[in-house]
């Protein structure tokens, strides 16, 4: 939903270094990334994931970083540039309801929609946006907060994603979580 899009001050909190504790990037999502790479990442918020994505796909991969709220993207931009990793990085601003990725159709290898899912209020479009997005056989890997995203609501998420042509590769229920891969087929 709209009105559950996350301030910036809680987007410097989501930066907080004890996070890997919970959530390490690398461990996350290092399964699914190789080096040269092009990575879309809606609600990319301050980039705790950008970051490490840029990383793993290296100098030759680039990774398009999406948000609505610029102050998201301006801090981003900042700390890319200390990393050195700004050539690496895209950052969009997206709409509400349109991610403007059009121009990418079937170009990216691998998305994610970490935290941002239940924030969205049209999934119908923002599914339809990174399905069309993806390669064939591309993967779409989505984590939603245990917190305050029930079990129900990432089923009915999943559900979406698969009207608009993912399949379900994986659900992670185990331990309370609340992650599925997708793929375009
Ligand atoms: C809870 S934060 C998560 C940020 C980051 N993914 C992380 O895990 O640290 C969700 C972010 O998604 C952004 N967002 C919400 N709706 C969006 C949409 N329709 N398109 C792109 N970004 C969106 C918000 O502005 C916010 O920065």
């Amino acid at each position: 939903m709209a009105d559950r899009v996350c301030p910036p001050w809680v987007g410097y909190l989501l930066l907080n270094p004890l996070r890997k504790l919970l959530e390490n990037p690398e461990k996350l999502l290092g399964q699914f990334v190789q080096q040269g790479m092009t990575v879309l990442e809606p609600g990319c918020g301050m980039g705790y994931f950008t970051l490490p994505l840029a990383r793993m796909v290296g100098a030759g991969g680039r990774v398009v970083a999406v948000e609505i709220q610029p102050k998201m993207l301006s801090v981003l931009s900042r700390r890319a540039q200390k990393a050195g990793l700004s050539e690496r990085i895209e950052l969009r601003e997206g709409k509400t309801d349109s991610l403007c990725v059009e121009d990418l159709s079937a170009q990216v290898d691998f998305a994610t929609a970490l935290h941002v899912v239940h924030e969205v209020p049209d999934q119908v479009s923002f599914f339809t946006e990174i399905w069309n997005a993806l390669k064939p056989g591309g993967k779409l890997f989505v984590v939603e907060p245990k917190h305050h995203v029930t079990q129900e609501e990432i089923e009915q998420s999943v559900a979406v994603a698969e009207k608009t042509g993912f399949e379900l590769e994986a659900a992670v229920t185990k331990g309370g979580g609340r992650r599925a891969l997708l793929t375009k087929r």
